[in-house]
């Protein structure tokens, strides 16, 4: 039996700050708002020279270095995002030139927030199966080139980020253990970029009308993420064998405090048992839970046997779980 095993990780955030105060100046809000209904203080933005591709490449050097592998020894790579460089090359294959990673098969994948747990559970099959010997999953996101300054509803939770993790065949039981996909059919204009695809496409009309721009229905959404993220995480503990009292850590997307909360109150899970950056990165889409992996893991809050929960939802609607059993 091969175990789909985490042998790397990595992450990258910008430099550049915009906090709740910064945030006061440009829109009718306040920083007592946006920490009561949200708990974000601050988020990291991209600088000019940076990308969704720049920030991957940075995420995946560590996690390869982290994995002690060469980026000749990579056969998979697949990098979750919704703000790609470009439409044609796919991220995934302007990471693989950035990265010398010659002999990997590189693809780009559209989940939206749950696109990390959708690269980390297709990796997972093709090292379980033994079509890839050495996976690298990234997670990385620019919403800040496609958020709407003007619009308070959606301006206050956005941020940018990346991480990444290298997966790889082990003969220990372990790794990525058990997984649950979905999506919520007929809930795409709850969270949705109108513009910019090829049913409409660029044009000096779109982008007078703001249509290139994320726009989102927030309390839809709020509601619609704590049931699911709850429905599934229950799903994959069990399909796990677990129950959860043996979880020991919930790795959730970093969207609203009050959804992470909802959604371990759910599962009876202490908050003590829960991983949050929130108040530091805001929203990053994919990049939200590698970038969580790694502080965590940075905090000592990972240690071989643990059983790590994770667990998103976005855009699509769709959402994604995996129980994770750290070490190698
Ligand atoms: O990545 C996954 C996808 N995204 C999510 O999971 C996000 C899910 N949704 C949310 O996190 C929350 O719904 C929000 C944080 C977006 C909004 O919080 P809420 O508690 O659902 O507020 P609301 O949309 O019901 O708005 C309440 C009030 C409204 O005013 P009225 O109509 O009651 O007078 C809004 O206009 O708050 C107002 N409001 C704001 N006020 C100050 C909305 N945004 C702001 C703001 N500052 N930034």
């Amino acid at each position: 039996m091969t175990y789909a095993a985490i042998t790397g990780w990595g992450m990258y955030v910008p430099q550049q700050v915009l906090t709740n105060a910064d945030l006061e100046r440009m829109v009718d809000t306040s920083d007592e708002w946006i920490v009561t209904r949200t708990g974000i203080r601050e988020r990291r933005i991209v600088g000019p020279d940076e990308s969704t591709v720049s920030m991957a490449v940075a995420a995946a050097r560590q996690a390869l270095a982290r994995a002690e592998l060469a980026p000749e020894a990579i056969d998979l790579l697949i990098v979750a995002t919704t703000t790609p460089d470009q439409l044609i090359p796919s991220s995934a294959c302007l990471v693989q030139t950035a990265l010398g990673a010659t002999r990997a098969a590189p693809m780009d994948l559209n989940a939206a927030c749950s696109g990390f747990v959708y690269a980390l559970a297709t990796a997972a099959q093709f090292i379980r199966t033994g079509a890839a010997r050495a996976a690298l999953v990234i997670g990385s996101d620019t919403l800040s080139r496609f958020v709407n300054y003007r619009d308070r509803n959606t301006c206050i939770l956005f941020g940018d980020g990346a991480g990444a993790v290298v997966v790889q065949p082990s003969a220990t039981p372990g790794g990525v253990l058990s997984i649950d996909l979905g999506g919520i059919p007929g809930t795409g204009d709850l969270l949705e970029v109108p513009a910019g695809g090829c049913r409409l496409p660029a044009s000096p009309e779109t982008v007078a009308a703001g249509q290139h721009y994320i726009t989102m229905q927030g309390r839809e959404v709020f509601k619609l993420a704590v049931r699911a993220m709850g429905d599934s995480c229950a799903k994959v503990i069990d399909a796990a064998g677990l129950s959860p009292e043996d979880v020991t850590l919930l790795i959730p997307h970093q969207a609203n405090l009050r959804i992470i909360e909802a959604t371990a109150k759910r599962l009876e899970l202490p908050m003590e048992r829960v991983f949050v950056n929130i108040d530091r990165y805001g929203n990053t889409s994919a990049g939200t839970i590698p970038i969580a992996i790694c502080e965590a893991e940075a905090a000592g809050r990972l240690r071989d046997g643990d059983y790590l929960v994770l667990t998103a939802f976005g855009g699509g609607l769709t959402w994604g779980s995996a129980v994770v059993r750290w070490g190698r």
